[in-house]
């Protein structure tokens, strides 16, 4: 245990760690887990005051820790933010991919306003900071990025259709991304969770892109975030190209998908998604 825990620090110590979505459920607890390994971490989100509860409860100081609020869905305006976290820390060596911002609406109750807004915020905004990056990490030939797709980026899920598209499109600029920069040592990991017990499903969007309000049952039975945040540092740490962090019956789902097309289209509007 403790050799395990020595090869953790070993590998995160000095580093410089930007996580979006560090306000709340993932983020959080990615923060949790990382906060004693020695890294340096930079925490962005829109509510400022939740990114500083996260770093006081965390044991995070200013020497440690950059609280810095973005807007995902101001994707154009997020250009600058690799230059404030190189002057505050003066490298960034991993970007975590992880805000976002789910969907629970039937297609032909959603509006193409909420469609946009949210290819804006789980797709723009993601790759927008990792183009923001890109330059630095080729000029410094290393770099890693990663970002939270969802398993519902493997397989349209019901009342997610936007939400789907969106991680879909993850995969798409993630896989061609890496092609391209494999001879600059920039790694891409690319995270499908499954229900994982965050806020999700309250804050996802409902049609008209107001609030949701409500858990999910899927989303309350769902694996701890720690536990999710642990699986995503391992991934990091061996430079896996995906993972998928979900229960047996999700990761069947994805395998149904992908070997029996026909089953899984006669099945997955059976499924009681919200
Ligand atoms: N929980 C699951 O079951 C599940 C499954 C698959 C994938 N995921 C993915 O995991 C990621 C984290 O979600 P979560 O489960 O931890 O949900 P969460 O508790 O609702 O957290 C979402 C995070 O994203 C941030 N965010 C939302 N909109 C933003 C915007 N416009 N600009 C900047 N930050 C924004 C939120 O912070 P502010 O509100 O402060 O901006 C919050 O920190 C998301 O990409 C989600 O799609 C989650």
């Amino acid at each position: 245990m403790k050799l395990l825990l020595d090869h953790k620090n070993m590998f995160w110590n000095g580093k410089v760690v930007w996580i979006t979505g560090a306000s709340s459920g993932i983020g959080e607890a990615l923060v949790q887990e990382l906060k004693e390994t020695g890294v340096k971490l930079v925490l962005s989100a829109r509510r400022k005051t939740e990114l500083e509860r996260v770093k006081s409860q965390s044991g995070l100081s200013d020497e440690n820790c950059l609280i810095l609020p973005l807007d995902l869905e101001k994707y154009t305006t997020l250009v600058e933010f690799p230059e404030l976290i190189l002057q505050k820390f003066g490298s960034i060596d991993v970007l975590i991919n992880n805000g976002g911002i789910s969907q629970r609406s039937l297609a032909h109750e959603t509006s193409l306003s909420t469609y946009q807004s949210l290819m804006n915020i789980n797709f723009f905004g993601n790759i927008s900071l990792s183009l923001a990056l890109l330059p630095y990490f080729r000029k410094q030939n290393k770099g890693h990025i990663v970002s939270i797709a969802s398993i519902a980026g493997k397989f349209g899920v019901p009342y997610r259709t936007g939400y789907s598209s969106s991680k879909f499109a993850l995969t798409g600029f993630y896989e061609a991304l890496r092609a391209e920069n494999t001879n600059h040592n920039i790694k891409i990991t690319l995270v499908y969770p499954g229900f994982i017990k965050t806020n999700i499903s309250e804050n996802a969007y409902s049609g008209d892109g107001s609030k949701h309000g409500k858990v999910d049952p899927g989303i309350q039975e769902g694996i701890d975030s720690r536990v999710c945040a642990k699986q995503i540092i391992s991934a990091i740490e061996s430079g896996r190209l995906e993972v998928v962090i979900a229960r047996p019956k999700e990761k069947f789902a994805i395998f149904l998908h992908k070997y029996f097309p026909r089953l899984f289209a006669k099945l997955i509007p059976r499924v009681k998604v919200v």
